[in-house]
């Protein structure tokens, strides 16, 4: 693939440090390791195990500069058209934040404020009533938000209600979800911005019949005329906006089961956490910009250094949802091959996302890390205190933590070629001083601003899909034919599978 003409300024840097070693690097150049570290609140990162040299990382502010990073993230917070395939704008920072200027960003935030009044109403509700057990119906941004947040943040949950999520359309996540509950005391949340999601849809009638009645059925959607026709009274539906893309979508009403966990306190703490993210990527120049250098060096690893996968590894329990969470954040927002206005792109884009907790990933995919042929970039992510107790594990967690990373970056020489560590594998340090709901929201909300500015250098658009809709369409096409009727299948291939399909099942 030929490459963008921003890029040429990149190249020679990218030319050079192809073999230059990591350790060799921070060996010549030990002042790197504060240099290359930033603190916004309680979160700190750390780049330099990353294979840049500042010359490189100076490169690497001159095209964010170019690109006009500073301009399109002003474009986002102020409510512009940035989401351009479909004409609006993304303005998951007015779900958060007061930092838009112009109209369409400030009744984004009075609507966006006004729904969380709603929200709170039927959280104080809810409380009252005898409802023991929640379940969201959602999949996608409508699931994975709300689901990583509960499991992060498990030790705020107030412990008034049982939270149960129900995404997969495989009816067999419905039965072990339902098992042992009592609908009586049951209420379930049918999440969906487009309201017309299979999944969901599907799902929602299984809990509708399930309930009995619709007095404990509620939904969120940006298509509340849907939610009605499925029989749910309209003080129960609480809104979305056209203007919130899904994967951005947990700080909105779609984080109800959030707030019904935490208490609205503690969402709106998750918000303000947020909000000291959005504060510090709207008003900080590239050098300072925490979500701007995690971004370029996110390019400079696709980009520069060719490497085609990116892993997610948080050093804490709660947070082994995370990587699942970022593959639908980073991968349906940058899985572009064509820019804005639908020429090609001419890099490569997305990497593909992938990782699991530590420590449980050494022992399982960290082979392949440390000696495999491929390099794969990771963020490290870090917690600094806990509340378990367990000092002896927060150890050995953290030392686990220091270990892996400095094995990557420095590798080990062995006469024995079985024995020895390549090193040079790149790493970002990221560091939490605890787990709360302040610091879990500035975290998301970094990735959030990281993604976008590399669309933005990458000149896509982060906030549309439309690679996931050929497969829905064939899907309802395909649906008769599943269902036994006697119509036309095109592809030779599926015919013959929806005849084993027929025949064994
Ligand atoms: O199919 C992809 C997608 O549109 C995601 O972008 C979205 O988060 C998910 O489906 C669920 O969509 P909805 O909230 O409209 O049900």
């Amino acid at each position: 693939m030929r490459s963008a003409p921003w890029f040429s300024t990149l190249a020679p840097h990218a030319a050079r440090l192809t073999d230059a070693h990591l350790a060799d690097l921070v060996r010549d150049d030990p002042g790197r390791a504060t240099d290359l570290s930033v603190r916004v609140g309680p979160l700190y990162a750390n780049f330099a195990r990353q294979r840049v040299d500042r010359a490189a990382w100076a490169a690497l502010l001159a095209v964010a500069q170019a690109r006009d990073v500073s301009g399109a993230l002003a474009a986002l917070f102020d409510g512009h058209p940035v989401n351009r395939s479909e004409q609006r704008p993304a303005l998951h920072t007015a779900l958060r934040s007061d930092l838009g200027a112009g109209d369409t960003a400030r009744a984004a935030f009075a609507e966006a404020s006004a729904t969380r009044e709603r929200m709170a109403a039927l959280v104080a509700a809810l409380d009252a009533s005898g409802v023991t057990d929640i379940v969201n119906v959602g999949i996608g941004g409508s699931d994975l938000g709300p689901r990583l947040a509960l499991d992060a943040l498990r030790d705020l949950d107030r412990g008034r209600f049982r939270v149960h999520f129900l995404s997969n359309v495989d009816g067999n996540a419905a039965r072990h979800v339902l098992r042992g509950l009592d609908p009586a005391r049951t209420a379930a949340i049918l999440v969906s911005k487009s309201f017309g999601t299979q999944e969901t849809l599907l799902n929602g009638s299984i809990l509708r019949a399930w309930l009995g009645d619709g007095e404990r059925l509620y939904a969120v959607s940006s298509k509340p005329d849907r939610a009605l026709a499925h029989g749910i009274a309209p003080e129960r539906v609480l809104p979305m906006w056209d203007w919130v893309g899904g994967r951005y979508s947990l700080w909105s009403a779609v984080g109800f089961s959030i707030a019904l966990a935490l208490g609205m306190d503690g969402f709106e703490r998750l918000l303000a956490g947020a909000a000291l993210m959005d504060a510090h990527v709207r008003h900080t120049p590239a050098e300072g910009n925490l979500a701007v250098l995690h971004a370029m060096v996110g390019i400079w690893n696709r980009n520069g250094l060719g490497y085609g996968t990116q892993a997610i590894l948080p050093y804490d329990d709660r947070l082994a949802r995370l990587p699942a969470y970022l593959q639908q954040l980073v991968m349906e927002s940058l899985g572009k091959r064509v820019a804005q206005e639908g020429e090609p792109v001419h890099t490569a884009t997305v990497p593909v996302v992938w990782g699991g907790a530590g420590t449980d990933s050494q022992h399982s995919f960290f082979q392949a890390l440390h000696q495999g042929t491929d390099t794969v970039p990771a963020d490290f992510i870090g917690v600094l205190r806990s509340p378990h107790g367990f000092e002896d594990n927060r150890r050995a967690l953290h030392a686990n933590l220091l270990a892996q990373s400095e094995a990557f970056a420095n590798g080990a020489s062995d006469a024995d070629a079985q024995k020895a560590y390549p090193g040079d594998r790149p790493s970002t340090m990221l560091l939490l001083d605890q787990l709360d709901a302040e610091s879990f929201g500035a975290l998301l909300a970094l990735y959030e601003h990281s993604v976008y500015v590399q669309s933005v250098v990458w000149g896509i658009n982060a906030f549309d899909q439309w690679g996931v809709e050929l497969g829905k369409k064939i899907a309802a096409s395909l649906l008769p034919a599943v269902a036994g009727d006697d119509v036309p299948v095109d592809d030779a291939v599926t015919r013959v599978l929806l005849q084993e399909m027929r025949t064994r099942g």
